[in-house]
């Protein structure tokens, strides 16, 4: 283990003290400096207390372009960059927020279509849920495919999830954990380059982001999520992707479940039709995203009709089973709900007031569900699949007092840390005026659309 002294690499000497000295001092990094400590954290050489304080560094001194560029090549090259040549293999990610779920409804959509997803997610991020995460509460669902078996699935079912791996971007892997369990999410150059490693690395074609902004979500406002929409997009445009930006709102959670099992049914709810309004929404509009880009639909408009028509004709439900089937999981979970983990104890969380709800705070739901065990305070911890809070009441809505605002999802054990939560949702969480909230924002902000070539 590498604890300062120096490293030569290509010639070079390097000092992972003087490179985190640098940053926190408000440096420039050079592209050798920041290749290196990568490629030394990922092999095991720079350990974890190192690269926490350079995260830190980045975060409170953010970085330059340049060195965003030189951050998301090295990360994206610490491991295998695969390249299928097929204009057909189109992937969608999310920047993040409380109770998204929509690449459980979106691939499976855009994949019956015709579209090829190779979709490499990451677990639990900050007060965040993570697609990993969430889908291994089906039992035996295998999310560390190898690269063949990754070609292979893609070929018989035109859809894969995978979590990062040794193979590819091991960097995010590793940098991703940190990351989850040290404050240090919030940094535009950290987040384009850990979803731009993996993202670059699936070898799809084209990429449709979803740049989340609000109180639940990483980039709180619009000048900070429009910022993180141009570094992505610039970053795709260099790689020769073709991309769609998407600034959407996350000021209260998307559909009403948050909690991995619970949120799980949602999305196969949503697949038979019967999902909440605003995640069915965004998940064929973020859909049609992907088989335009795939150029199965002539505009953006017809790909979002192909997307609805296939939850209405069955074909994108019927998609997840066989992904589900695919990697290790049982298609029954389709069917029988009461195969998923789900806690026992629901304690309704009732209106303090009657009124409507103007204000809602993402990030204390978010870390509610941590605190009940369904996100991690420290990497080693074991994901709670059980546990989680169902949304009754959303912005604008009429609400009266002492009728349910929320149900939270508990163990036995929990009755304390149930009632903790409880409280502050009454009176942290939401905010009840007499009157409506006076502006709506809508759910996709704006589209942009950029071709490569
Ligand atoms: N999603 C990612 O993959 N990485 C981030 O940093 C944030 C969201």
């Amino acid at each position: 283990m590498i604890k300062d002294s120096n490293i030569k690499l290509e010639g070079f000497n390097y000092s992972p003290y003087q490179i985190i000295q640098k940053k926190r001092d408000g440096k420039e990094l050079t592209k050798g400096e920041i290749e290196w400590f990568i490629n030394s954290y990922t092999s095991g050489d720079i350990p974890d207390y190192q690269m926490a304080a350079l995260l830190m560094a980045i975060y409170l001194k953010d970085m330059s372009v340049e060195e965003t560029k030189f951050l998301t090549d090295a990360m994206l090259y610490s491991g295998q960059v695969l390249n299928f040549n097929d204009q057909k293999v189109i992937d969608k990610h999310s920047t993040g927020g409380v109770g998204d779920k929509t690449s459980f409804i979106l691939g499976p959509i855009a994949a019956s279509c015709g579209v090829k997803v190779p979709m490499i997610a990451g677990r639990g991020l900050g007060h965040t849920g993570g697609t990993v995460d969430k889908i291994e509460c089906i039992e035996n669902f295998n999310t560390s495919l190898s690269l063949d078996q990754l070609q292979h699935n893609l070929d018989q079912t035109n859809i894969v999830l995978i979590g990062q791996t040794k193979d590819i971007a091991p960097a995010d892997k590793k940098i991703y954990a940190l990351r989850d369990v040290t404050a240090t999410v919030e940094s535009i150059p950290l987040i384009t380059a850990s979803i731009m490693s993996k993202k670059l690395a699936e070898g799809t074609s084209g990429i449709v982001m979803d740049i989340k902004t609000g109180s639940g979500a990483f980039m709180k406002n619009l000048k900070e999520a429009r910022a993180l929409a141009k570094s992505i997009r610039n970053t795709a445009l260099r790689f020769n992707k073709n991309i769609i930006t998407m600034l959407t709102d996350m000021n209260q959670p998307l559909g009403n479940a948050v909690g991995n099992s619970l949120e799980i049914i949602e999305c196969i709810e949503t697949l038979k039709g019967k999902g909440p309004k605003d995640l069915t929404h965004l998940s064929v509009s973020l859909a049609g995203g992907m088989i335009y880009l795939a150029g199965l639909s002539k505009t953006l408009e017809t790909g979002i009709k192909m997307a609805k028509n296939s939850i209405s004709n069955g074909k994108a439900l019927a998609k997840f089973r066989e992904l589900i089937i695919s990697q290790g999981g049982s298609g029954d979970y389709i069917d029988d709900y009461t195969k998923f983990p789900v806690a026992s104890n629901i304690m309704e969380i009732k209106a303090p007031q009657s009124g409507y709800l103007n204000q809602m705070d993402g990030i204390g739901i978010g870390l509610s569900l941590v605190d009940l065990g369904g996100g991690r305070k420290k990497s080693t911890d074991k994901i709670d699949f059980a546990v989680g809070i169902i949304v009754h009441k959303k912005l604008g809505d009429k609400v009266t007092k002492d009728h349910s605002l929320a149900s939270l999802y508990y163990h036995d054990h929990q009755q304390e840390i149930a009632q903790a939560i409880c409280h502050k949702y009454q009176n942290e969480y939401v905010v009840i005026k007499s009157t409506k909230p006076k502006q709506m924002t809508p759910l996709i902000m704006e589209t942009k659309i950029n071709w490569s070539k």
